[in-house]
């Protein structure tokens, strides 16, 4: 499954992370972790996207970019959302030292990350894709593969 949206402002792409939150809430089942890979370039909004994901989620701290910190936990109901951000990782086994598998396998869990290229031989088969694309300076092509 492919689904295609253009957002111009970073309010625009907020709204559309705020409202795939509820669909994953709605869709979530509690046996597997929901793993969520954001790909695309520094300022194609992913930080962005999920700062209105999180909203959609009940949290009301708000989702920085992370200057130094890689992981982010915030508890949701009946469990956690976790924020990652590879960009400055060099290998995967980096991610690993943060007990990634245990949080990847926690049904409880809902994680998001940033530049998952970064670590992809940590990362489950299967999650769901959003890839992040530059048209201008307001406008973003924001494209979601593989939703599970
Ligand atoms: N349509 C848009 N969607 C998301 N961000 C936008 C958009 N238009 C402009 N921006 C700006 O682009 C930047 C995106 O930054 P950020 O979300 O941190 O990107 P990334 O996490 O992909 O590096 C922000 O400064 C934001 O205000
Ligand atoms: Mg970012």
């Amino acid at each position: 499954m492919l689904k295609k949206y253009i957002t111009i402002g970073a309010e625009d792409t907020q709204k559309l992370g705020e409202s795939f939150a509820e669909e994953i809430l709605n869709s979530k089942e509690n046996k597997k972790a929901v793993v969520i890979g954001l790909h695309g370039n520094l300022g194609g909004g992913k930080t962005t996207f999920l700062q209105g994901f999180a909203k959609g989620l009940g949290i009301k701290e708000k989702i920085l970019s992370p200057t130094f910190v890689i992981l982010k936990r915030f508890e949701i109901k009946n469990g956690n959302f976790y924020h990652i951000d590879c960009y400055r990782l060099k290998n995967h086994k980096d991610i690993l030292e943060l007990d990634f598998k245990e949080i990847i396998s926690d049904p409880k869990n809902i994680v998001a990350v940033e530049w998952p290229e970064k670590i992809k031989k940590a990362l489950p088969k299967n999650f769901t894709k959003i890839q992040f694309n530059s048209i201008d300076e307001k406008k973003r092509e924001i494209i979601f593969k593989n939703v599970i």
